[in-house]
């Protein structure tokens, strides 16, 4: 099968409007700013919203910025961990907002999920389909107990969105995991707020981000020298520090937007990457590492030549 390539034609995020700093927490748990800061590097998250109208939000913005309408799209990939409803997923209520007449999926998958659909939709561009929006979406607020210290303080809401097809770039390497060894450390049982394990959660992520990493250089045939610019997934500052240690990564090349937004799951690669594009930190011809993880565990690292949002259409 011959590579189609893979060209971001259009990003866009949103985030809804009721900010909650550090200190509105810190109102009803035993908390504070500086201790937050400190150990996540989160300052303020985002509550409000659905997750099927912040996706569609986010998902409008990257197809005006790929200058595509509803017809154009083949696939709908949805990424999220906050579903609208039990039944059914929440895509197709997504494309009816947006007008699409296409397939339309969740991917359940944690933080990873919007990774693992950048690779799905490298899937279907090899099967020949010609437009892919991976949208990554999350109301985290439904299930973070914020009077809760261990977990209130890191969660919050938002959705980022790219329109992928066939061009100039491609994705040079890629890893997918998953170990279910580990659902127990970080879950939320149907109907109640998430559990998590803090220290062992943070211990996973590190040796999850380095495998990876790693699994994805090699399948490229690059070594961590080849990276121009890298956006993991946007959980706590610390955990990224560890592993950029191990790696060789620093934090110059690093995509970093959780001090906004906190840890928004799925959406936090794309609304990351959105902010990266609006400060022109990537270029056609760069080469840039995704990576994901996250509850499961479950991780997910793309490596791509970059070719995209030009921003031209905004
Ligand atoms: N505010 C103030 N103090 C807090 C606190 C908070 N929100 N949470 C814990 N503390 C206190 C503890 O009670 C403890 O006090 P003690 O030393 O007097 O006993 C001290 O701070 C250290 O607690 P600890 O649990 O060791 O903190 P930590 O450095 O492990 O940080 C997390 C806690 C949750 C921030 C950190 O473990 C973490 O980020 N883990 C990964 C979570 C994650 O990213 N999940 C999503 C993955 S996709």
């Amino acid at each position: 099968m011959t590579q189609p390539g893979f060209r971001f034609s259009g990003v866009g995020s949103v985030l809804p409007d009721k900010v909650v700093t550090n200190d509105d927490l810190a109102k009803t748990m035993d908390t504070s700013d500086e201790w937050i800061r400190e150990r996540t590097g989160i300052g303020e998250r985002r509550l409000g919203g659905t997750t099927s109208g912040l996706a569609a939000d986010a998902a409008r913005l990257a197809m005006e910025r790929a200058n595509v309408g509803p017809d154009d799209i083949d696939q709908l990939l949805l990424a999220t961990t906050t579903p609208d409803y039990m039944l059914p997923g929440t895509a197709p209520a997504v494309a009816e907002i947006l007008g699409l007449d296409c397939g339309a999926i969740d991917i359940q998958a944690a933080c990873s999920g919007w990774v693992y659909g950048l690779v799905m939709a490298n899937g279907f561009l090899l099967q020949g389909e010609k437009r892919i929006l991976v949208v990554g979406a999350e109301t985290l607020e439904r299930m973070t107990d914020y009077t809760d210290r261990g977990t209130g303080i890191l969660f919050g809401n938002g959705a980022g969105a790219a329109v992928v097809e066939p061009g100039p770039g491609e994705i040079l390497g890629w890893d997918l995991g998953a170990d279910g060894k580990y659902v127990k450390i970080l879950w939320a049982e149907h109907g109640e707020n998430m559990s998590m394990d803090g220290k062992e959660v943070f211990r996973q992520a590190v040796t999850a981000i380095q495998r990876s990493a790693n699994a994805a250089l090699d399948r490229a045939g690059l070594t961590t020298d080849d990276i121009d610019f890298v956006i993991p997934h946007q959980a706590n500052i610390r955990i990224v520090e560890a592993a950029w240690k191990r790696l060789g990564f620093t934090m110059e090349q690093t995509g970093m937007r959780l001090e906004e937004t906190g840890n928004t799951s799925a959406a936090s690669i794309p609304l990351t990457l959105d902010k990266v594009l609006d400060e022109g930190r990537i270029s056609d011809g760069d080469t840039v590492m995704l990576i994901g993880f996250g509850a499961g565990m479950t991780w997910a690292t793309t490596i791509m030549r970059w070719s995209g949002d030009d921003r031209a259409a905004a």
